[in-house]
């Protein structure tokens, strides 16, 4: 019996491998099918414009905008830079725009480090360097802050040294005319809707030379806002998102604070020698003391608090430890130092980190339902007060 079983099961030997690669052909195909349905329907919560698949839109037909090889720049930052929101803000605008008129972004290579943001040590004694070979010991590569591909799923990107780049140069340059138009103060929507611009391949607008971002003055329309704030921190480079991915399991469940103090809590003189700030309360309403006050009503006792600040004294906020456990990304420094280059990329994975909080307090009120340590507004309102050290007299 045994053998006769052996043997029958032998001689239907011959049909089984092509019946066996035929299911696997089938069942891949099905399951390709289904992931690729599930990744539509994913992105699709995203942002309904991933439908369109950003590899099958690179045709023949794709046209580009380009706004220079420096955010914020020509202006008063090209040598100089700001800080990684305010960029982040000037780039938000631009992608905006690229949305808006249909084109994929030719994003700059490189993003500039102000060395006030960087203690990590990378940048060297500029004396006698030109401005060019300062700048590029002053940047980073864009594609180590951000994940691009992710990004082209909602704007379609590609970075100024790329072969593509260079092959929509040397096109747009046999177009003539026809290949690229120099715009500047010309509106979105004009270049939207006129023709002239609308057909061309690249456009290449000169930004303002305040900020990039000051083509957005719409931003107070909140429904001409495109891309929300969170956008671009979202977009994080992969190794950044698996290192706060990481970090966030090893939290648990936790709550965060956001305390900006460094270069928010700059005062001046005025002509009577005393010291004057344009957030008056800001000094005092980071300090520990305060900010045990504040959160006790969003923070319950025995949470694990992470703290994300600019504030560099050790042990600064030690005293919240009476309340809460506390972590900082210098806890988890044996896990971020060997991929982390700058500050910029340090907070932003910070950002993330905070992002998944369950609770997470603001140092200063974004929009109306944001928890914050200070009332203090964040916008600079241009007048310099008295620093308020004092309890405004109600209780904790
Ligand atoms: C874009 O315009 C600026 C100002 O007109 C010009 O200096 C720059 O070379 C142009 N770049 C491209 C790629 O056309
Ligand atoms: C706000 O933006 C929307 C969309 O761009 C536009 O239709 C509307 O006219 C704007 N409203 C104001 C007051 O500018
Ligand atoms: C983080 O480090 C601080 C000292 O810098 C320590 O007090 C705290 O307990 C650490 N937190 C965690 C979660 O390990």
């Amino acid at each position: 019996m045994a053998i006769q079983k052996i043997y029958r099961a032998k001689s239907t030997k011959p049909r089984s491998p092509i019946l066996i690669l035929i299911a696997s052909i089938a069942c891949i195909a099905v399951l390709y099918l289904a992931s690729s349905v599930v990744s539509t329907i994913g992105f699709s919560f995203s942002s309904p414009r991933s439908l369109k698949n950003p590899k099958n839109r690179r045709s023949e037909n794709e046209k580009y905008l380009y706004w220079g090889s420096k955010i914020d720049c020509p202006g008063k930052h090209c040598e100089s830079c700001e800080g990684l929101g305010h960029q982040e803000s000037s780039l938000r605008c631009a992608l905006e725009e690229a949305l808006f008129l249909d084109r994929t972004f030719v994003m700059p290579s490189r993003m500039c480090i102000n060395p006030i943001h960087n203690k990590k040590g990378i940048l060297h004694s500029s004396g006698n360097m030109i401005s060019e070979e300062r700048w590029a010991a002053n940047s980073c590569a864009m594609d180590s802050f951000y994940d691009l591909d992710l990004i082209s799923n909602t704007v379609p990107v590609i970075l100024d040294n790329s072969k593509q780049w260079h092959h929509v140069l040397s096109t747009s340059m046999k177009l003539g005319s026809r290949g690229v138009a120099h715009v500047q103060g010309v509106s979105r929507a004009d270049l939207k809707e006129r023709s002239l611009y609308s057909n061309i391949l690249l456009i290449n607008r000169t930004a303002s030379p305040l900020s990039w971002f000051m083509e957005c003055k719409d931003r107070n329309n909140r429904s001409a806002i495109m891309l929300p704030y969170s956008f671009l921190p979202s977009m994080a480079a992969e190794k950044l998102r698996d290192a706060a991915e990481k970090i966030k399991v090893l939290l648990g469940d936790y709550d965060a604070i956001h305390v900006r103090r460094g270069d928010k809590l700059k005062t001046r003189k005025d002509r009577f020698g005393v010291d004057r700030s344009v957030h008056p309360h800001l000094d005092r309403d980071t300090r520990p003391e305060f900010i045990l006050c504040r959160i006790a009503k969003w923070v319950p006792p025995g949470r694990t608090l992470f703290i994300a600040s600019n504030e560099r004294k050790p042990g600064f906020f030690s005293p919240l430890a009476v309340r809460y456990k506390l972590a900082y990304s210098s806890n988890f420094s044996s896990l971020l130092n060997p991929l982390v280059e700058n500050n910029y990329q340090l907070f932003m994975v910070e950002r993330l980190i905070m992002m998944g909080a369950k609770t997470f307090i603001r140092t200063f009120k974004e929009v109306d339902t944001d928890l914050s340590l200070t009332d203090d507004p964040k916008k600079n309102t241009k007048t310099w007060q008295i620093p308020i050290y004092t309890k405004d007299g109600e209780e904790c």
